[in-house]
């Protein structure tokens, strides 16, 4: 039998972002105990352009650009835009003084969490199920029990694809929040 979802998909999901909160917990931590909380402040400008690194996948996707493999780029996505997340959350601290780049961190959050279900649930689960539904039918299991069978691991699907829609709304929300925040700290910052 096949193992659920939950168990081989959600997990490890869960676990990337774990991991990205955590490091960014942790970073934070050393930064403030060895009193370099200026790092954080300059790894904004990094973060920012590992973000930015990682589009060209999105491009390919889109047909905007028509070189690269996308499959390399698409690991390359995941990678530069889960890394510049991380310097983005040390980079943002614990901090609070401007609400602006506080939404433009919750809507890199929300987009890392789209981004994650889209690598970890919806391709893995699309294989899954179907093979499941494959091996079910094998077994001779009529069209109503295989319905019944997969009945949870197919809405754990469709929750999926719906979720996976805010990826490109929120990436142009978080890209004005960020710009606005970035535009704002060249114009009146002073960097102490
Ligand atoms: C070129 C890129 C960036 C530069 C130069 C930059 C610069 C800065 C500076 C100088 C501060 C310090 C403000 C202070 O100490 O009071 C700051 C704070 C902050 N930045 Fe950035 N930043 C960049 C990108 C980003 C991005 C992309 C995000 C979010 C997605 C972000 C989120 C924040 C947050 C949440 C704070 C703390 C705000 C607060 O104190 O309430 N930054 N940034």
């Amino acid at each position: 039998m096949n193992p659920s979802l939950f168990r081989t998909q959600i997990i490890p999901f869960v676990e990337m972002f774990i991991l990205l909160i955590m490091l960014a917990i942790i970073a934070d931590f050393l930064l403030h105990q060895l009193d370099m909380v200026w790092i954080g402040r300059y790894l904004g400008i990094p973060g920012t352009l590992l973000i930015l690194l990682s589009f060209p996948y999105s491009l390919r996707k889109r047909k905007l650009i028509h070189s690269g493999h996308p499959k390399l780029l698409l690991s390359l996505h995941e990678l530069l835009a889960w890394g510049g997340a991380l310097m983005i959350l040390v980079h943002a601290g614990i901090h609070f003084y401007a609400i602006l780049p506080w939404l433009a961190v919750i809507a890199m959050l929300i987009n890392v969490i789209s981004g994650l279900t889209g690598k970890f649930l919806l391709e893995k689960s699309r294989y899954q199920l179907s093979s499941k539904k494959e091996q079910l039918s094998q077994q001779g299991l009529s069209e109503s029990a295989i319905e019944k069978e997969i009945f949870w691991d197919a809405l754990t699907l469709e929750t999926i694809k719906k979720w996976r829609a805010v990826h490109f709304p929120i990436t142009l929300a978080f890209g004005i929040l960020a710009l606005s925040h970035i535009f704002s700290i060249f114009l009146f910052w002073q960097w102490r």
